[in-house]
């Protein structure tokens, strides 16, 4: 007998992964949920496996396998949590709050459950960042002295989802964050990050900045390089980069890479600039949906799935930006966790910290 998955949220990316889970041979039906009822009827009407639920409380008494969550971001941690309740297990698209606190509360609830819980960290199953990955494990590329990351989105979401965001770093900067994190299986000591506004005035309105570049300092002494905008108009450019001291990898750069080469004797790029993260990761989100199926099934599998642990960990790098770039300073990851662990704001004073030697 197959699956039966539920999938709560069926927007741009709920509705991408309800095909994405019909498709799997696995799955043999959906239970699908959205608070617009529009969204539930396009679905239905596009997917035969798939019948509805009236709410999500509706959806998670419904015998489901496991639920995808894909709403917006402000419902993750409640809905995380019912599901954990009734024994189901999660797949929560990021971030899994919008603070620290919360974030901190749900994984809290999800180690004494038992429950498997994993955060769509979707780049983990992208073929060339897994073999970016493997290639710094084995160790060919020496000790690696720089990580690169970029996330440029090719136009800003809806006006609606920026203002329920979290911010960029909160929203889509954590996408890198994770990878670099993943990548070098290293823990981010310091954040010193820095964002300006240029486009729609909705971001600064919201307190948001539309671009950004982040410094990480790893416990190593790696340098971690992060870049994300909502406006390159080329197309969506996604990229991760290590250098070490005896080789160089990089991931993203095919023929759809949304660079214009005036390099006179290269043709390279190609094809067509990528458009959208679902024509970029549409092999990476049916590779996770796959691996969370697999995990369900309890067959075994190469899994990569990111837990609510490293989600959280993700969580302080992402506060630590957004308070540098308020603070105007380098912010050390330890500074938010005694923050959090007080339920204190951070001081507007630089305070020095000395980088760890490995
Ligand atoms: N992993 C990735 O690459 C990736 C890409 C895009 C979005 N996301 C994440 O996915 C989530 C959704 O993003 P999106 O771009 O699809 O947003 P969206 O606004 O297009 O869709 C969100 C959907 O959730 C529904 N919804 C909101 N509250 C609900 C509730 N309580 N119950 C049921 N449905 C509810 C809305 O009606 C909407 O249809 C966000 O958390 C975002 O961070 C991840």
């Amino acid at each position: 007998m197959g699956l039966t998955i539920g999938v709560i949220g069926l927007g741009r990316i709920g509705a991408f992964h309800a095909d994405t889970v019909a498709a799997l041979p696995w799955v043999d039906e959906l239970v699908v949920t959205d608070a617009v009822p529009a969204a539930v009827d396009a679905t239905l009407d596009r997917l035969e496996s798939a019948r509805p639920a009236a709410d999500t409380d509706e959806l998670l008494a419904s015998g489901v396998d496991a639920v995808v969550i894909a709403s917006a971001t402000p419902t993750h941690a409640e809905l995380i949590e019912k599901a954990v309740a009734a024994g189901i297990p999660t797949l929560c698209e990021k971030p899994i709050a919008l603070s620290v606190a919360d974030s901190a509360e749900v994984v809290r609830r999800v180690g004494d459950s038992g429950v498997p819980v994993r955060i769509g960290y979707n780049r983990r199953f992208d073929p060339a960042m897994a073999a970016a990955r493997a290639a710094v494990v084995s160790g060919d590329l020496g000790f690696i002295t720089t990580v690169r990351s970029t996330t440029l989105d090719p136009a800003p979401p809806p006006t609606g989802y920026i203002a329920a965001s979290g911010g960029i770093f909160r929203d889509c900067a954590v996408h890198d964050f994770d990878t670099v994190r993943w990548l070098l299986g290293d823990e981010v000591v310091e954040v010193y990050a820095t964002g300006g506004n240029q486009g729609d005035p909705i971001f600064a309105d919201v307190g948001d900045v539309d671009t950004a570049s982040v410094l990480l300092t790893f416990a190593s002494g790696t340098i971690g390089v992060v870049s994300v905008t909502r406006y390159n108009g080329r197309g969506y450019d996604c990229r991760l980069e290590a250098h070490g001291s005896t080789d160089s990898v990089v991931a993203g750069w095919d023929d759809g890479t949304p660079v214009r080469n005036l390099q006179a004797d290269s043709t390279f790029p190609t094809g067509a600039p990528h458009r959208f993260f679902m024509d970029r990761f549409a092999a990476a989100y049916r590779a996770e949906l796959g691996a969370f199926c697999d995990e369900v099934r309890a067959t075994p599998s190469p899994n990569e799935l990111c837990t609510a642990q490293d989600a959280l960990e993700v969580a302080l790098i992402a506060e630590a930006a957004t308070q540098s770039v308020a603070l105007r300073r380098p912010v050390h990851i330890d500074e938010v966790r005694t923050a959090h662990a007080a339920g204190e704001h951070l001081s507007t004073t630089t305070r020095h910290t000395s980088i760890r030697r490995p």
